[in-house]
């Protein structure tokens, strides 16, 4: 039977596989401990699954670069972010290694939620793992801005590399990158002095919610809004005010908004400029919320926008709970405000027109040679070279073995053996034996350098090697 799956958002959620995993038994010899930036962790049986592949690709830091993307769209949004009025901290120097509570508990993630997962998770054992959202470091953040007073800074940014076990394909990559933004408001009291029964925060708001508008009306690609997202299974917290609900998630869309005017603004002039047909330019944009749910925001949701016939999903968002607030060293009831986090890689694949995400981390100066600080600029493929398929089946053993092994397994395997000389990993077919009982499944590895062209001799030789670490490290009975 072969079955297809759905394209799982990159950014968004934690896809939940429907292909069988089966129990096998694990065998791999741990070392003690492994130093990951300088800092040494105890590894475990249990918990380790981090690789050499990935623990190397955290010392790269792309985003950090101002002639890469992925920088440059960083780079982007921050300064969009506080041209009206520098509200805004950055904070771009957070280590890739949290703990299980910075990226899960403290936010109120469920015991259960498939993101927390050795499947989904790189973990450094089980207290310590590679974030896989830069939503860990917002307490942080929230405890730093607690101390700055709230006319120099009352919002953060946080730019960083996150980390998700997952399939290799030209959009999916173990390592992507994110930017997380929040702000918020401490309550006051009336505004005797202004003449005006509101108090102080609820006009602060207002005045903030205004210069986002003026903002927005400056901007040349006018964004065409839908948002029909009711609060019906979207609820408020209980201690906010409607209105203040109200300004709130204003105050958040219209901020996002503004991101996605800029981002698409840059593309639409980059394209203007270029030899393509302008019939095809678009005149507007297209943007839609929708709810969504999140733990630690409520309500919550997601921005979608309109780019060459599809809905891109590229932005997570909600008023934040109190909890996270108290956690952070706000009184009860003293503070509200947004979070939101977005997904760098997509846009910056659709900015510079750059075909598979290998691209971002290749090590070829004719890729990195064609980008410059605050520009957009369509890359010029410098050469395709042809990829190789092969393809590799195996039956998985029985169920009542001890340890699972899931198709982020197979992916990591092949990821470790061949690296960036994968283009993508399917599962192509999947069958039970009637009479064994037995499941067999068949993946189809596309080998294809970005650089350079490859032997057949050197593909043959990586394959041998998948095959015999599918035997090695999961028992399986390769056919
Ligand atoms: N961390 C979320 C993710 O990776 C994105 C996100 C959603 C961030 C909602 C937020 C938020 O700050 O409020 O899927």
């Amino acid at each position: 039977m072969l079955q297809t799956k759905a394209i799982s958002s990159k950014l968004l959620r934690w896809n939940i596989k429907g292909f069988a995993t089966a129990r096998v038994t694990y065998i791999e010899s741990a070392c003690d401990s492994l130093f990951v930036n300088k800092k040494e962790y105890k590894v475990n049986q249990e918990w380790t699954n981090v690789t050499p592949t990935i623990l190397n690709l955290t010392a790269r830091a792309l985003f950090l670069k101002n002639n890469h993307p992925i920088g440059i769209l960083r780079n982007m949004i921050e300064n969009k972010m506080n041209i009206i009025d520098n509200s805004y901290s950055i904070h771009n120097n957070f280590k890739p290694v949290v703990s299980t509570f910075e990226n899960f508990d403290s936010l109120g993630f469920p015991m259960d939620h498939p993101g927390r997962s050795k499947s989904d998770t790189y973990y450094i054992n089980k207290d310590f793992l590679l974030r896989t959202h830069t939503s860990a470091h917002e307490i942080a953040c929230f405890k730093q801005l607690k101390g700055t007073p709230s006319d120099v800074k009352s919002g953060f940014l946080i730019s960083a590399d996150v980390y998700r076990r997952d399939e290799i394909d030209r959009t999916h990559y173990p390592v992507f990158h994110q930017m997380e933004g929040a702000r918020i408001w401490e309550r006051g009291t009336e505004d005797k002095e202004n003449d005006s029964i509101e108090p102080t925060h609820i006009t602060q708001m207002r005045k903030d919610i205004d210069k986002l508008h003026k903002q927005l009306e400056k901007e040349e690609t006018k964004i065409i809004v839908q948002d029909n997202a009711s609060l019906d299974d979207n609820p408020k917290q209980d201690y906010m005010t409607d209105l203040e609900v109200d300004l709130c998630q204003q105050h958040l869309k219209r901020s996002v908004e503004l991101v996605v005017a800029e981002v698409f603004n840059k593309k639409i002039q980059s394209m203007k400029q270029s030899k393509m047909n302008q019939d095809e330019i678009p005149k507007e944009l297209k943007v839609r919320w929708i709810k969504a749910y999140f733990p630690w925001t409520a309500p919550s949701w997601e921005i979608e926008v309109w780019w060459q016939g599809e809905w891109l999903e590229i932005c997570g968002c909600g008023l934040v709970r109190q909890d996270v607030l108290i956690k952070s060293g706000y009184a009860k009831d003293s503070t509200i405000g947004w979070a939101f986090g977005l997904g760098l890689d997509r846009i910056a694949m659709l900015l510079f027109e750059v075909p598979d995400i290998r691209l971002f981390w290749s090590l070829d100066s004719r890729f990195h040679d064609q980008f410059q600080k605050n520009e957009i600029t369509p890359f010029v493929p410098y050469s395709k070279y042809p990829g190789t398929t092969r393809d590799v089946a195996f039956w998985l053993p029985d169920d009542n073995l001890e340890v699972e092994v899931h198709e982020n397994d197979i992916m990591e395997i092949v990821r470790n053996v061949a690296g960036d000389l994968v283009e993508y990993v399917k599962l192509i077919d999947e069958f039970k034996n009637p009479k064994t009982g037995k499941t067999s499944q068949c993946y189809r590895i596309n080998y294809q350098s970005m650089d350079r062209n490859i032997t057949n001799e050197e593909i043959n030789k990586l394959q041998e090697t998948v095959r015999k670490e599918l035997t090695r490290k999961y028992n399986l009975e390769v056919r």
